[in-house]
Order: structure tokens, then sequence, then C-alpha cells
């Protein structure tokens, strides 16, 4: 499991006017336990919904974004022309953006075609924060596994500016990841996947 530190400094809890804990400061790291001792009243158990409260929202959580929650809400406006995607993209990039500044780590899955929408993204997530990982597989082995059946209804022309077959795909042109979807198996790529994210220091360990 991956190891992520969490440190509070100067926890303060006052009822009323008392103030019972002050100038606390803790360091937590998954696979530790830590624990509130003092008498009844003190405060333990608040203070420990009050660290659930912030661990909650300071990282240890992530979030995966992808067409099926996001194109049939927030999206559901929106087609597959080159304008509508862009706006599609937009739309997950300033929500993401949000999602990320309340701590939380957000993978998105989409086929944002358009190198311009990619790069706008990468603009506004800053410098760093944005890892592009290009899920590359052949147009045959995509066709091949057609797992929802749509590029057999899109090689009939009954879905137009469908991806691959009838609207373009830009390939990424320095992602930070590049990986043969078609020739490296899945558990082949989590690790990658893995060993990038430890390496860059976004996670703290991957042997935990
Ligand atoms: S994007 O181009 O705007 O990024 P997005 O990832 O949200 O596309 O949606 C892609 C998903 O929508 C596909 O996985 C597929 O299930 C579905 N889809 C429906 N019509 C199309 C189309 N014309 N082109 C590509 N995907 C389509």
């Amino acid at each position: 499991m991956a190891k992520v530190r969490v440190e509070f400094q100067n926890i303060a809890l006052a009822f009323g006017k008392t103030q019972v804990l002050r100038d606390i400061d803790l360091a937590i790291e998954p696979g530790e336990f830590f624990a509130l001792l003092g008498p009844s009243g003190s405060g333990k158990s608040t203070l420990a919904h009050v660290v659930e409260e912030r661990l909650y929202q300071m990282g240890c959580r992530t979030f995966v974004f992808d067409g099926d929650n996001v194109r049939h809400g927030l999206c559901s406006d929106l087609g597959f022309s080159a304008e509508d995607r862009g706006e599609n993209i937009r739309r997950i990039g300033e929500m993401v953006k949000l999602f990320t500044e309340a701590g939380i780590i957000a993978m998105t899955a989409f086929i944002s075609p358009y190198i311009k929408d990619r790069d706008w993204v990468r603009s506004l997530a800053g410098k760093d924060k944005f890892i592009e990982i290009y899920c590359d597989s052949s147009l045959a082995v995509c066709e091949s596994r057609d797992t929802k059946g749509l590029y057999v209804k899109a090689r009939k022309g009954e879905i137009a500016e469908f991806t691959g077959i009838s609207s373009p795909y830009e390939p990424p042109v320095n992602p930070e990841l590049h990986l043969k979807t078609d020739e490296t198996s899945l558990e082949e790529c989590v690790e990658i996947v893995i060993k990038y994210l430890s390496d860059r220091k976004f996670i703290a360990n991957n042997s935990q």
C-alpha cells in the first residue's frame, strides 16, 4: 500500500472557554497507529473525528473521472465534434482542479484527442501537477476488443465522428509515461505508474 504522511501542527481544542488541548503536533502514517490519551471529556474523541475529517480532505483519497461518470452528467449536453470535445476537457480540467485543491489525487480517463485541449489542462493544473499517461494501443487491437460494440457501429457509419475511424486522434508528443497497452500486461502497467509516482515522490514509498 502506498505510504502517505500527514502532519498536523499546533492543534488546539476548546470546550466553551476552557482550552483542554493545545500545541499538539501529530505525524500520521498508515501502518502506524496513534493514541490520544486524556481524562474523560478531554476531547479525545472529538479530536479523533477532526483528524479523520482532515485525513479525508488532505490527500489520502483518490477519485477517478471517466466518461461513465462525466459524460452522463456534467457533460451530457456535449457531443463529439472537436468543439464539444474541447468543452468536455475544459470542464473536466476545471472540475479536477477543484478536486486537487481539496487534496485529492484525481485520475482522468478520457480520449481527449486534441493536443491543444490537453496542453490547456496542463497549463491550468500548473507546473509538475499534470501527468500525462499515453495508453498506446493500435487501432486494430482496440477494434478487436470493441468492448462496447462501438467500433462495429462506427464502421457501419452508425456513429459519426468516431475517434480513430472518422475523427482524428493526435498522439501525445512528450507524455510523462508512454504505455504500450497492447504489448504490456495490466499488472506491468500498474507497476510502471506506481513506480513513476514513487520516483517523483507523489507517493512516499511503493513497497509498503
Ligand atoms: S473525448 O474525446 O471528449 O475525450 P470522452 O473520453 O469524453 O471523449 O468519451 C469517449 C467515450 O464516449 C468512448 O469511450 C465511447 O464509449 C463513447 N463515444 C460515443 N461516441 C463517440 C465518438 N463519436 N467518438 C469517441 N467516443 C465515443
